[in-house]
């Protein structure tokens, strides 16, 4: 809920206009400009949405000063350490965490669809054996909406829960055989008695051959992966799926939409990247010679892993990750494991740097997420997949909350045109 508030004034040219203002839950105001160019003839400029509210929402909240992420109002640490994935998919979807006969029938709502379409296998078939696995579960995701037609319907609320639920069951099952087929090994049905971590690590990693058991400890890093990454507010991929969704496009396409966007390297893409990059790095004794080219504004280089556009603090999902790979390498005996004792000086030596401190760059979620992964025994590639799979449920949960929201409409941004003004056109002979 939000409270209207007095108004703000803006003067420019002669006019003067009163812009009601409004104050969130939590956070700085808004000031509303909807009726802006309606009433002064302007429009505001903001590429990239640094200062522009482009929806209401009550799902998740970031206060990027504090360095504090709210999923429905429940600290993510608290989350990380007491509840576990499935659990905050039930209160990112509903609002309100579980009662003990709701997760009872939640839980098995969603394992009920974990199975694919067996003319799915056939699908993945079509995809060279070397594509990365960020396009192969971008088109089965398209691809969805032509095997599950009955869910496809946006103005019916019964067939955006079923599509909701199917797609938060069967994306561990897209992601992991997108990375069977990779590697050439025989997909691996879902196993409906397992946790949804454990059933993704066991489609992952079992073969028909021999029997594969599920370690706790790494399914509950893998669960924590999953919760941390699980929603994060109106960022690049969410508000793409709110954008796709707004023209009244079903689930499916939406959701590849969000993840289209979420593989840049910017966005979920910096997992592959940052650890790339620490390998590329290598050892303790090169540091000094990348952190020279992150700060050298002739050199492209970024330190990937760090900086945020929210978070002008610490990542919180960072300090739980962090925590985990300790816990994971430790758990594997591989605590001296060179890459993280990269990682942990890079993130000592920049946060010294005045450079870092002025820019209020601090290691963000992707930073430590890679080295788990990797201990785990998942190739880079599959770094993006699983953050992918982890954002369903927040990009399902931001979607039905836009349809079910009576103001909503088509998303429509206008420009600043800087192009040729009118002129007439010529004949080529004549050009
Ligand atoms: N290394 C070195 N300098 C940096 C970095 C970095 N990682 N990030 C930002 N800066 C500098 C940048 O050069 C700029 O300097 P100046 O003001 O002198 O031009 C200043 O800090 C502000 O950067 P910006 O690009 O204007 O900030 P932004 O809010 O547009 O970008 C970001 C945020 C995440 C894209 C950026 O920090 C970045 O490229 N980081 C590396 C990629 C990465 O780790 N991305 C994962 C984000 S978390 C997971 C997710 O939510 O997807």
């Amino acid at each position: 809920m939000t409270s209207e508030k007095t108004n703000a004034t803006l003067s420019f040219d002669d006019k003067t206009l009163e812009l009601p203002m409004r104050s969130p839950s939590l956070g700085p105001d808004v000031i509303d400009i909807q009726k802006l160019y309606g009433q002064g003839g302007v429009f505001t400029y903001d590429p990239g949405f640094t200062s522009t509210a482009s929806c209401e929402s009550a799902i998740t909240y970031i206060d990027g000063d504090k360095g504090e992420l709210l999923y429905r109002g429940y600290p993510i640490d608290q989350l990380a350490e007491k509840s576990h994935f499935l659990e905050v998919c039930y209160l990112l979807l509903y609002g309100e965490l579980p009662t003990a006969e709701q997760l009872n029938e939640f839980v098995p709502r969603v394992t009920r669809h974990t199975m694919l379409h067996e003319q799915m296998a056939y699908f993945y078939r079509g995809f060279r054996r070397d594509a990365h696995p960020m396009s192969i579960i971008c088109g089965v995701q398209g691809a969805m909406s032509s095997f599950y037609h009955d869910s496809t319907d946006i103005n019916d609320p019964w067939q955006r829960e079923v599509a909701s639920i199917r797609m938060i069951a069967k994306m561990p099952t897209v992601a992991a055989w997108a990375y069977k087929y990779s590697i050439g090994q025989p997909f691996i049905y879902p196993r409906n008695d397992l946790d949804y971590a454990s059933n993704f690590l066991h489609m992952c990693f079992a073969v028909p051959a021999e029997e594969y058991v599920v370690d706790p400890i790494i399914a509950r890093a893998m669960d924590r992966i999953f919760t941390l990454h699980a929603d994060h507010e109106q960022n690049a991929s969410t508000s793409t799926v709110r954008l796709a969704g707004s023209s009244g496009a079903n689930p499916f396409a939406c959701i590849a939409a969000g993840i289209a966007c979420l593989w840049g390297p910017a966005h979920g893409g910096a997992n592959e990247a940052a650890l790339n990059m620490l390998r590329e790095i290598g050892t303790v004794d090169r540091i000094p010679e990348y952190i020279a080219r992150a700060k050298d504004k002739n050199d492209p280089f970024r330190l990937m892993g760090f900086g945020h556009r929210v978070y002008k603090n610490f990542d919180p999902r960072a300090k739980v990750m962090k925590q985990s790979a300790d816990e994971v390498l430790g758990l594997m005996g591989i605590e001296n494991n060179p890459t993280l004792q990269v990682a942990k000086e890079l993130e000592r030596i920049a946060l010294e740097d005045p450079y870092f401190i002025e820019k209020k760059l601090y290691p963000n979620v992707d930073f430590y997420s890679g080295i788990i992964l990797d201990a785990i025994g998942f190739p880079t590639s599959m770094f993006t997949p699983i953050f992918a799979l982890a954002r369903t449920v927040g990009w399902i949960s931001q979607w039905k909350e836009m349809i079910a929201d009576p103001t909503q409409k088509i998303g429509r941004p206008r420009q600043l045109y800087t192009g040729a003004t009118h002129r007439d056109y010529v004949d080529v002979e004549n050009r």
